[in-house]
């Protein structure tokens, strides 16, 4: 691929068995029996601490679990005591192949969540990469695959530093696709980026600096572009799960949700209120797994 010369994406490959793209065969998720706003580290938590209701969180994660595990199989791993954020699996790492490079938490309020990540992905078979506590990075809420597999793109500039772009590139001598994420509100890149079946691509432009979105464009051509407008990023439109031809995300505006079905998106959306008042939705309450363990 080439972001100079545009895109060389091939369509194909992503609705058929594709050994180099990120074959998914399950989900990392956590109950959020622990679950709480109980400090502040994005502009989301901001106002909210203590203000969300577990069971009504309670109840919105288990409609997402349903959702999800009509799609694909779920692992689970168990929340802990003063690790409120442990529900954001997205964050507890980033897999492909059976090797994980796992999450080094930019802010010291998720950094114990560290050990337990490392401790489920040592027991459970995968290759664990650590990089240093000095480059953060924050597991697939920071990078996302391209769906043909050609790229990795990855978040900087909020909470994962970019040296650890270089650490993901050796993992999976892959090209990394470095994204400069400039709005506070879009701390993560599935805030505001997501790589659809297809060929499509979802984001939010204002949360990147015009290098990125030029990146972006030179990868998607126009008409697989879905642009986001404010309203529906603020509520997390981008933060999708996406298998097949299936989305799974927040309620989002019912042009956003035509706009996915006339791409031929099954459009499945859940209310994660909730979850919202710590920053997150559907795709940070999930994290990937490609099962692919020696
Ligand atoms: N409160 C969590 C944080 O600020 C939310 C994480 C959301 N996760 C995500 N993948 N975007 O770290």
């Amino acid at each position: 691929m080439s972001f100079i010369t545009g895109s060389t994406y091939d369509d194909s490959l992503t609705s058929t068995y594709n050994p180099h793209g990120p074959v998914l065969t399950s989900f990392l998720m956590c109950a959020p029996t622990l679950y709480d706003v109980t400090y502040v580290i994005n502009p989301w938590m901001a106002g909210n601490v203590h203000s969300s209701s577990r069971e009504k969180a309670a109840e919105q994660w288990r409609h997402l679990y349903e959702a999800v595990t009509q799609l694909a199989d779920v692992v689970l791993v168990e929340p802990l005591p003063g690790l409120p954020d442990m529900v954001f699996t997205a964050n507890a790492g980033l897999e492909r192949d059976g090797t994980v490079v796992l999450s080094r938490f930019f802010h010291p309020e998720r950094q114990g969540e560290e050990p337990h990540f490392r401790r489920w992905f040592q027991q459970a078979g995968y290759k664990v990469v650590s990089l240093p506590r000095e480059t953060p990075f924050e597991g697939e809420g920071d990078a996302l695959f391209a769906k043909d597999g050609s790229c990795l793109w990855a978040g900087y500039g909020q909470r994962t530093h970019p040296a650890s772009h270089t650490v993901l590139r050796e993992a999976w001598k892959i090209e990394v696709a470095s994204l400069h994420l400039i709005d506070p509100r879009f701390y993560h890149l599935d805030t505001c980026f997501a790589p659809l079946d297809g060929g499509y691509v979802m984001y939010y432009p204002q949360a990147f600096d015009g290098a990125s979105v030029k990146k972006i464009e030179a990868f998607y051509p126009e008409r697989k572009r879905l642009i986001v407008a404010e309203a529906d990023a603020v509520r997390f439109a981008c933060n999708v799960i996406n298998v097949g031809r299936t989305v799974i995300l927040n309620k989002v505006s019912g042009e956003l949700g035509g706009q996915l079905r006339s791409k031929g998106f099954q459009v499945v959306e859940v209310a994660l209120s909730e979850f919202l008042k710590a920053g997150g939705a559907a795709k940070c309450l999930v994290m990937g797994l490609s099962g692919a363990i020696d």
